[in-house]
């Protein structure tokens, strides 16, 4: 692992229980420099809505960054960063919301965003953990479910190294572009790879409607028959109807 990010540390271990802990942990501990953490495999691995995130080892990618941030308004941020991750990818990433990357309709990342706060009155502020989850390489088909899409189908040479190379320093520049702007300069480009735009979508309360794209706070408008409903992440999941 060759990635140098100027002005952030960058360790990569073999094992751990999940690099978002991890980071976690350190923060709760006073330790809020900006590092990027790498692990080959993780025996812990967290995703959204309390679900664990299953990755291989040498076969996906998988670290958080660390880093302080102080946004004017947090809306949004995770979706600035599947933003930033997919232009670095590729042309064909595109973004289910809230946060996944996907392809051709099959989820090919997860993103989990937690935040802990440090100091005490002046010096109080926030620790954003950024954890990136991404398959590199295809599973092979078991016949019992649609395997999860791979970076390889779309670039069969790519690795978790040339990856991360490719995505670390844009990722850090968005988190940055993100804490001056929040998440108005990442609306249109959210919305050019929304992947669920006009198509119909299910809400997890049981609403159906079709998918509008992203609000300026990230939020997704969906056209239901009660009119436009603006559905943010805390409320519902979504899922595209067939
Ligand atoms: C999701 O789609 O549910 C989010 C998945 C996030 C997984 C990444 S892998 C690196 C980091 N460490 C974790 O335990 N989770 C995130």
């Amino acid at each position: 692992m060759k990635l140098r990010l100027p002005g952030c540390a960058v360790e990569v271990v073999d094992e751990i229980d999940s690099t978002n802990s991890e980071l976690m942990r350190r923060a709760r501990a006073g330790r809020t420099g900006r590092v990027l953490l790498v692990a080959r495999e993780q025996t812990a691995g967290r995703g959204r809505l309390g679900r664990g995130w299953v990755s291989r080892a040498g076969e996906s990618l998988t670290f958080s960054l660390g880093l302080k941030l102080a946004p004017a308004d947090w809306s949004g941020l995770s979706l600035a960063v599947g933003v930033s991750l997919a232009e670095s990818l590729h042309p064909q990433v595109g973004l289910k919301w809230p946060n996944d990357l996907w392809v051709a309709d099959r989820k090919l990342g997860g993103i989990l965003v937690e935040t802990a706060s440090f100091g005490e009155g002046a010096a109080a502020g926030r620790y954003a953990v950024v954890g990136v989850g991404i398959n590199i390489a295809p599973r092979p088909e078991t016949g019992l479910s649609t395997p999860p899409a791979a970076l390889q189908d779309l670039d069969p040479a790519v690795t978790a190294d040339t990856a991360l190379q490719r995505l670390g320093a844009p990722l850090l520049a968005a988190l940055e572009a993100f804490e001056a702007y929040g998440f108005t300069p990442f609306q249109a480009r959210f919305n050019a790879r929304d992947v669920l735009r006009d198509r119909e979508v299910q809400l997890s309360d049981g609403t159906a409607g079709t998918a509008h794209g992203v609000s300026e706070a990230g939020a997704l408008l969906v056209h239901t028959a009660a009119g436009m409903r603006t559905v943010t992440s805390s409320e519902v999941s979504v899922r595209p109807r067939p």
